[in-house]
C-alpha cells in the first residue's frame, strides 16, 4: 500500500470510456441509460462528468486515461467503524455459538471492556500497526472516507491514542477520516457503580480536551442497558453541543431505549444500529434529518431476529446508510460490499437503496454531503472503476473482491 513517503500517480486528466449508471449516480451533464461517460479531474478536483461527446474543449488538453468500458461509482463510505483496537474476541464468538448472548457475555465482564484492557495495553504505534492492514482492506475495496471511533480506551490518555492513530492513518494513506468520540461507550472497570462519576469524567475532561487537540469531529454514545440512559446520553449531547460538535448514536440495538428520539430533539447526523426503533424515533428522525445506519453485520454476527424498521423507514423518507461497523465484539468485517449483500438479503434493501447506502447517505451521515458522496463538479475526485457489467453486481457477489481501480483524494490506486 503507497503512503505518503510514495506518493500514487496523479489521477488528473480525461477518464474515458466509462459506463455511469445515471440513474444511481447523477452527472453534470445529463447522461442517457448506457452512454459512454468521461469523468474530467483537474487538481485532484472534479472538474466536469458527463457524456464524454460533450466533454468542454477547455479539458481537450489534458492527459487521457482510458476506463476500458468500466463501471464508474462515487467512492463508498464507511460511516461507522470502531477500526482502531488491540486484541481480538473470537473467544466471544465461541461464547455465542455456545448459547451465550452479547448481554450475558457484557455483564459477565467480557464484550466491550475486554477489548478494552488489550488497548490499554498497547502503544500508539502498535495500534497504528493493528489498524493499517484493517484500513488498507477496505481501502481496496473502494472505500474512500471512513467514520473511526474511539471508545477502546475510556480515559484520557487511551481514548487520546486511538484518536491520533485515525488522524494519523487519515494523513498517511490519504484518506478522508473522520473521528467520533465515543467515550460513553462503556462503563470502565475502575468506575463500577459510579456510572455518573465517569459520565462526568468524560463531559468535564475528557471531551473538552480532546476536542481542544482537535481529534473530535463528532461525539457518539451507547443508549442501552449495558451502556448509558437517556439523561446520562443527553448529558454527553450538551456538552458536545456546547462545544460545536455534531452528535451521534448508537440507538436501539438490543432494546427500545427512546435514544433515537433524544438524538433527533440534538440535531443527530444518525442514529446507528436501530433495530428496536419505534414509530416516535422514525418520526423524530425524520423531521430532524437525521440518517438511519443500518449494520447488518453487527445483525448477522449477532444472529439477530429483530429486524431495522425497514419499511417504515422508506415510507417515512429516512435516508438509509450502510456500514460495516467493523469492531472486535459484533461485527470483524472488513468487506463494505459483503455489508451491501447484506443489506439487500437480511434487511430487504433495494440494489439502487444499498448503493445510496454507501455512498450519499453515508456521506449524510457523516456530515460530509458537501464533498463526498456523489460524483459532481468541485468535489475531490473520489471515485473508483469496477470491472463489472451492472452495478447490481456490487451487491451481488458474496466475498468476490472486484479487482477496482480507485482515485482517491486525486490519486489513482491501481488494482
Ligand atoms: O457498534 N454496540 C456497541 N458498540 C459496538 C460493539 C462494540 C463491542 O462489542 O466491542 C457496536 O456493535
Ligand atoms: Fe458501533
Amino acid at each position: 500500500m503507497t503512503t505518503a513517503a510514495t506518493p500514487s500517480p496523479s489521477a488528473d486528466g480525461r477518464w474515458l470510456n466509462l459506463r455511469l449508471a445515471p440513474a444511481l449516480f447523477a452527472a453534470d451533464a445529463p447522461l442517457a441509460e448506457g452512454e459512454v461517460a468521461c469523468i474530467v479531474v483537474q487538481q485532484g478536483h472534479i472538474a466536469w462528468v458527463g457524456p464524454q461527446q460533450q466533454v468542454p474543449a477547455a479539458y481537450a488538453a489534458l492527459p487521457a486515461h482510458d476506463g476500458g468500458g468500466q463501471l464508474a461509482t462515487p467512492g463508498l463510505i464507511d460511516c461507522h467503524t470502531h477500526l482502531v483496537y488491540g486484541g481480538q474476541r473470537a473467544n466471544e464468538f465461541a461464547m455465542r455459538l455456545a448459547g451465550a448472548s452479547y448481554e450475558e457475555i457484557a455483564r459477565a465482564g467480557g464484550g466491550i471492556v475486554s477489548s478494552v484492557k488489550a488497548t490499554r495495553q498497547a502503544s500508539e504505534d502498535e495500534l497504528y500497526a493493528l489498524a493499517l492492514p484493517r484500513l488498507q482492506s477496505l481501502l481496496r475495496e473502494g472505500v474512500c472516507a471512513i467514520e473511526i471511533k474511539s471508545g477502546y480506551g475510556l480515559a484520557l490518555e487511551h481514548e487520546r491514542k486511538q484518536l491520533r492513530v485515525a488522524r494519523r492513518l487519515g494523513e498517511d494513506l490519504g484518506v478522508t477520516v473522520r473521528t467520533t468520540f465515543l467515550g460513553a461507550h462503556a462503563l470502565p472497570p475502575e468506575y463500577a457503580g459510579r456510572s455518573q462519576d465517569y459520565i462526568d469524567l468524560v463531559c468535564n475532561e475528557m471531551l473538552p480536551a480532546l476536542a481542544q487537540e482537535g481529534l473530535v469531529d463528532a461525539v457518539d454514545a451507547f443508549c442501552e442497558r449495558i451502556g448509558f440512559s437517556l439523561a446520562e446520553t443527553e448529558q454527553v449531547f450538551r456538552t458536545a453541543q456546547a462545544l460545536g460538535l455534531p452528535v451521534k448514536l448508537h440507538a436501539e440495538q438490543l432494546s427500545n431505549m427512546g435514544g433515537s428520539a433524544l438524538a433527533a430533539r440534538y440535531g443527530a447526523l444518525s442514529c446507528d444500529h436501530i433495530e428496536h426503533l419505534d414509530a416516535a424515533g422514525i418520526a423524530a428522525m425524520q423531521a430532524a434529518g437525521t440518517v438511519a445506519v443500518l449494520l447488518p453485520g453487527a445483525y448477522y454476527c449477532l444472529r439477530d431476529t429483530h429486524m431495522p424498521p425497514i419499511a417504515a423507514l422508506r415510507a417515512a423518507g429516512v435516508p438509509m446508510a450502510i456500514s460495516t461497523d467493523h469492531n472486535p465484539g459484533t461485527s470483524p468485517a472488513l468487506s463494505l460490499l459483503l455489508m451491501v449483500n447484506q443489506a439487500c438479503t437480511l434487511f430487504g434493501l433495494t440494489v439502487p437503496e444499498a448503493l445510496a447506502g454507501v455512498t450519499r447517505h453515508a456521506a449524510q451521515a457523516l456530515g460530509l454531503q458537501d464533498t463526498h458522496g456523489t460524483l459532481a463538479a468541485g468535489r475531490p475526485a473520489n471515485f473508483v472503476l469496477w470491472p463489472l457489467a451492472e452495478a447490481a453486481e456490487l451487491a451481488y457477489w458474496l466475498g468476490q473482491r472486484p479487482a477496482c481501480t480507485v482515485v482517491r483524494q486525486g490519486r489513482i490506486h491501481a488494482p
